[in-house]
């Protein structure tokens, strides 16, 4: 694996004072289980109050959001997992469980007569379809670090999927946005459609043929569902919508161990996704560049002159600098990265100090938006999932998890009950034409047979002084997921923000392409025409995006989770096993 580093010391960590002294640390008081939806979190908190781990837990969420949270939460998707243990001697890891391209996936299906790409193809048809990650993965992941047996964290699902639940207000909404695509799914009209209608909120939803091929999973682990009967119907589904995905596809999928990337801010050490998620990489370089502007002096100064910053000490001159760094490390995404077993990622260059101090350099007192024809902004959607659990030893487990665009392709297996990513999209199916979330890219990310497509899932853990758990976090949209935890980590860790604060003040993104800046509401208004002066092009828009599922904690105390008030999730703390004397 070409990506593979040792830990990146990005810049000094002096502040690493109260783990001068040699471990062990105490874990935490009590585990904690977030996600964006309740009863998914309920059931990582019973596996945690069974006695087990964080791998258990965050497996038993991420399969009960396949039934609960039809729309991004799957067995038909992929993700990526961070592990991080109590013991700073056990390396970190990260499952790379992404979708693949079939292996007679060509870009020119994906084109009309005179060359040009029909979106449609790479979101609503089967083409749009990669071989899904997620059975492979949550099955591998439990394996190599889980400790109950494996069909005790398949068992929630199950029941869910079985006896339902009743559909709350958020799948009802994403329910009825989407009628259109899921009608087109004879299998999706099906599940979640009664007398021709979406199902409203109040409704049960019940999903037997999901139920029965958890059981199978269950029974059989990544063999029930790549082999047999559930692959030659999902086979059959993805054909009879266009698509191209064969047996041999599924056969031959493998989730893939890969070194987490490990970069430094302010004595935090932050383990994340590498490639082929851009996520890490962007996060890590948006850090350092902003390590070497005066961020603290600046806020001092905003605080003490009473400037216009919401109370809050965020500047319009750091905003700025946040901007810049966002845009010059979009940039180096769109050209650099693409999954790392078909391309050469540079990632020690794109992370090397020399690096990062030329990016830095080129940014000045004004606005730099690279020359590039604007693109329509793509609008948000509930489409990708992020859990984070603590498990009362200490260890760590950062999941996202997708089917791309909201319930995927919409394509929903009929006799296996279970929905379609549509997470080819996600590659430059066409080099320099922008894909659903307005990004570009080139060759380092073009369409290949057997390729991950670039993603920018973000799972993320953040150790104090890399000794200990501190936080866990991430988030789902697409590009705005990186920028959304690079702004919590900046609240809380430059800004002082609480994490309930940080995660719930409005949100800036920048992407490259588009030059255009998008706020979410709430932001001060004298700010953001101090960054017009500075020749920002900036939209504010009425929606709010990403939904950050994060975790906080002191050494030996009480963690605190946080679920983002944007979506209708929750956060549990999981009983101790035993009262601590
Ligand atoms: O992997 C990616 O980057 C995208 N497929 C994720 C999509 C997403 O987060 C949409 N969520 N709202």
């Amino acid at each position: 694996m070409r990506s593979c580093l040792p830990a990146l010391v990005l810049s000094s960590c002096a502040s690493v004072s109260a783990f001068d002294e040699p471990g062990p640390w105490p874990p935490p008081e009590r585990g904690m289980v977030v996600s964006e939806q309740p009863l998914a979190t309920s059931v990582g908190q019973r596996i945690l109050e069974r006695g087990g781990n964080a791998a258990d837990a965050a497996v038993a969420v991420a399969l009960a959001l396949s039934v609960v949270h039809p729309a991004a939460g799957n067995l038909g998707g992929g993700g990526f997992a961070v592990w991080v243990a109590h013991d700073p001697g056990e390396a970190p890891l990260c499952l790379d469980f992404r979708e693949t391209a079939p292996a007679a996936l060509r870009p020119e299906l994906f084109l009309d007569g005179s060359g040009k790409p029909v979106a449609a193809r790479s979101l609503e048809t089967g083409l749009a379809v990669g071989v899904p990650g997620s059975p492979r993965g949550l099955f591998d992941f439990h394996e190599r670090l889980g400790r109950l047996p494996f069909s005790a964290v398949v068992e929630p699902a199950i029941e869910l999927a079985r006896r339902g639940f009743v559909v709350d207000r958020q799948l009802a909404e994403e329910l009825a946005e989407e009628r259109v695509l899921l009608e087109r799914s004879p299998g999706a009209q099906e599940v979640f459609f009664r007398a021709g209608s979406p199902l409203a909120e109040g409704d049960r939803l019940r999903q037997e043929e999901l139920a029965q091929t958890l059981e199978r999973y269950a029974r059989e682990g990544p063999d029930g569902f790549y082999r047999g009967e559930v692959a030659a119907l999902l086979v059959d589904e993805v054909r009879a919508a266009g698509g191209v995905l064969a047996l041999e596809d599924l056969a031959g999928y493998e989730a893939k161990w890969r070194e987490p990337l490990r970069g430094w801010f302010r004595g935090l050490e932050i383990v994340t996704a590498p490639p082929p998620s851009s996520g890490g990489i962007v996060l890590l370089q948006v850090l350092a560049i902003l390590d070497g502007f005066p961020l603290d002096e600046e806020r001092v100064r905003t605080l003490r002159q009473g400037e216009s910053s919401g109370g809050d000490g965020i500047s319009e001159r750091a905003l700025h600098w946040w901007i810049e760094a966002m845009r010059l490390s979009f940039a180096e995404r769109a050209e650099h990265l693409g999954d790392p077993d078909f391309v050469s990622v540079p990632v020690a260059l794109l992370l090397s100090p020399e690096r990062i101090s030329k990016l830095r350099v080129g940014i000045g007192e004004l606005a730099n938006p690279a020359v590039r024809p604007l693109v329509a902004s793509p609008s948000e959607s509930r489409d990708t999932t992020h859990l984070s659990v603590l498990d009362p030893e200490g260890n760590a487990v950062s999941l996202t998890t997708t089917l791309n665009t909201s319930f995927g392709c919409g394509l929903l297996v009929r006799g296996a009950g279970f929905l379609l990513n549509n997470e080819i999209d996600d590659f430059a199916i066409v080099p320099g034409s922008p894909n659903a979330y307005g990004l570009v890219g080139g060759s380092a990310n073009a369409l290949a047979p057997g390729k991950r497509p670039l993603s920018s899932m973000t799972p993320t853990v953040v150790r104090e002084g890399g000794q200990v758990v501190r936080a866990v976090l991430g988030s789902p949209g697409g590009p705005r997921i990186i920028t959304s935890v690079l702004e919590v980590l900046l609240r809380t860790e430059v800004y002082g923000q609480s994490l309930a604060e940080a995660v719930a003040a409005p949100r800036l993104h920048q992407q490259w392409n588009p030059p255009v800046t998008e706020f979410e509401p709430g932001w001060d208004s004298l700010l953001l025409q101090g960054l017009r002066n500075r020749g920002h092009v900036l939209e504010t828009v009425d929606e709010r995006w990403g939904s950050v599922q994060a975790i906080a904690v002191e050494v030996g105390g009480a963690p605190l989770g946080v679920s983002d008030p944007r979506s209708g999730g929750s956060a549990r703390a999981a009983r101790p096993l035993e009262p601590r004397r």
